[in-house]
């Protein structure tokens, strides 16, 4: 069986991260995300709201600035750090969506 690695992947990047239709999604609820009101879904992380919105970079490295953004998924590698209701380095995969909450990308 292949490994492939997800940098190498040939899908549409639209695709990736796009809502399964016909799945049943819990109560849509309104999020702010760096000032802009986005719909999200109760029960889902940050992560996956910030990702089916279309963003890939979550923060920037301090030391080179380079983007980190949704890597393990699991809570492990830190990179998806954003800042949730004025509280820093908070892991959006391991944080769920709360109505009204305020996320902050690029300052975690
Ligand atoms: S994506 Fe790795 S800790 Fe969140």
């Amino acid at each position: 069986m292949p490994v492939y690695h997800i940098l190498s992947l040939s899908l549409d990047e639209k695709t990736m991260a796009q809502r399964i239709k016909g799945i049943e999604r819990e109560t849509p609820i309104t999020i702010t995300v760096n000032g802009q009101p986005m719909q999200a879904y109760a029960g889902e992380s940050i992560a996956a709201a910030l990702m089916a919105a279309g963003f890939r970079a979550f923060r920037r490295t301090e030391a080179s600035g380079s983007p980190r953004g949704f890597f393990c998924g699991m809570g492990v590698c830190f990179d998806c750090l954003v800042t949730v209701d004025g509280a820093p380095n908070k892991r959006s995969c391991m944080t769920e969506v709360v109505e009204g909450c305020v996320v902050e990308t690029a300052k975690g």
